[in-house]
């Protein structure tokens, strides 16, 4: 470290030799805080983390990151996964660090971290926050009062930690982290001791992203969860494809994370593929019966869209569309009765529609569906994401000129899974739709006007890609060991 840094760290305590006996200085990105509750366990583990990264020689520089949590950030939290990034890139190019801490936890951090550790190529290391203990599921069959609610809201997040079902947030990092132990287990403080000692050998081997965060590695990570790291994987220009889906977790499966762990947890998945029987249990299914064949895949065809995520199952259907303006619109008619029977799309909520992407994770089903116990959205296509069984990821969004602006409530669309295809196929008079038909749609379309509320909104609707490719800022994939 040299003279100019080193006056104003000695000031809170530090000492010369601290700084001068060429021991590691060892960031711990910290993203836990009362504004993200889902990773505030954090806030504890780094004391843990500071003593592993002490004991094996090194200097632990613990600093914040831009918070982000799913469920109570506006409009979006995926607005906030491009900014933490930003800013994380920043910090690991500008300070003097020799390596770093990832602390992630709630979806988007995750994510975030790991783009910027891709581009920084700094020796990096994730400890996650781990998922809460398995709690309630909040639906109920039958009506419940609003005391009986709270009781269930309540239930349904037993103790600290991550959301307990798979998602971002409990997927294994790519080999970076182990991300299956409950927050409040004992071993989750262990993990952030030997982090911190793990940290300072990868600075001393000089073990970067990447060397780590490979094609192979990237197909592990999927293989345990359903959620594609596209993002991550972009900035750490890795290709990946489609693969078979082996944890029985919530939201494509039965359980949640605390039974997944104690089922053998993430180690036990990829060992699986290989044929080896872990565990004598439904949670985690070998590669020759997955829970699914494709945990999710790629279609590139159609007149509405270019290319979409398919998360469902193989067939042919074709229904009626009813088209949604976004979530708003969505929440203020779901309970009409029209809608039976039908395919739902949900338009501008794609990265520039909403901006950011909306996440529909937190839609409920109509009142009708809920009282038959069915927790999940009826069939729906839309430019964002979703836990229910869905066509997401729709590219181009509306909002950028896709032909989703153009689709018309009543229309009638075909969708072919195995061939990997969703198309208008009649308008609600029945006449077939044409080219000339799609034209004289686009003539008489006329875009919604999609206000950015602050200067950061405007900024990332001018710069980010579609999900096809992550939702990416362009410009920053081509940024790589600044
Ligand atoms: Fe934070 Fe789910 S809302 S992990």
């Amino acid at each position: 470290m040299t003279a100019l840094y080193i006056e104003r760290y000695l000031n809170w305590g530090l000492t010369r030799e601290e700084l001068q006996s060429g021991r590691p200085l060892i960031g711990i990105a910290q993203t836990g805080s009362d504004l993200s509750p889902c990773n505030r366990i954090h806030v504890e583990l780094a004391s843990r983390v500071r003593d592993g990264i002490r004991d094996a020689g090194g200097v632990p520089f613990e600093f914040p990151c831009h918070p982000i949590q799913e469920t109570g950030r506006r409009p979006t939290a995926a607005l906030d996964r491009n900014l933490s990034y930003l800013s994380l890139v920043e910090v690991l190019h500008g300070y003097p660090l020799d390596g770093v801490v990832l602390t992630t936890g709630c979806d988007k951090t995750t994510p975030a971290l790991l783009m910027a550790a891709a581009t920084a190529d700094l020796p990096a290391i994730v400890l996650s926050g781990g998922p809460m203990l398995d709690g309630w599921r909040l639906l109920s069959s039958g009506e419940i009062g609003y005391s009986e609610f709270m009781d269930r809201v309540c239930a349904s997040a037993p103790s600290p930690g991550q959301c307990s079902r798979t998602g971002t947030a409990s997927e294994e990092r790519a080999g970076l982290s182990c991300a299956a132990v409950p927050a409040p287990y004992r071993e989750r403080a262990q993990y952030a001791y030997r982090t911190g000692q793990r940290a300072v050998g990868l600075v001393h081997e000089d073990l970067r992203p990447s060397a780590i965060l490979t094609r192979p590695a990237f197909l592990n990570a999927i293989r345990a969860s359903e959620t594609s790291p596209e993002a991550i994987a972009r900035h750490a220009q890795a290709e990946l494809h489609d693969l078979p889906l082996l944890v029985n977790v919530i939201p494509s499966g039965q359980f949640l994370c605390e039974s997944f762990y104690r089922a053998g947890g993430v180690p036990a998945a990829p060992l699986t593929v290989t044929g080896r029987s872990v565990a004598e249990n439904d949670v985690i299914r070998t590669a020759a019966a997955p829970l699914r064949a494709r945990a999710g895949f790629r279609a590139r065809v159609g007149n509405l869209f270019d290319s979409a995520l398919l998360k469902t199952r193989e067939g042919v259907l074709e229904a009626r569309a009813i088209v949604f303006e976004g979530p708003e619109d969505y929440h203020g008619r779901i309970n009409d009765p029209e809608l039976a029977d039908c395919i739902l799309f949900i338009r501008y909520v794609g990265p520039v529609g909403y901006p950011g992407s909306a996440e529909v994770v937190n839609m409920q089903p109509p009142d009708a569906l809920i009282s038959r116990g069915v927790d999940h959205l009826p069939y729906h296509v839309l430019e964002s994401t979703s836990e229910s069984p869905s066509i997401l990821n729709a590219s181009p969004e509306a909002a950028v000129g896709g032909a989703l602006a153009i689709l018309r409530t009543g229309d009638t669309v075909r969708l072919d899974v195995a061939a990997g295809s969703l198309d208008v196929v009649r308008c609600a008079d029945g006449g077939e739709i044409t080219p000339a038909v799609l034209e004289a749609r686009w003539a008489e379309h006329v875009p919604p006007p999609l206000p950015s509320q602050t200067p950061w909104q405007e900024i990332y609707r001018a710069t980010v890609g579609q999900l096809e490719t992550g939702g990416c800022l362009e410009l920053a994939t081509r940024y790589k060991r600044v």
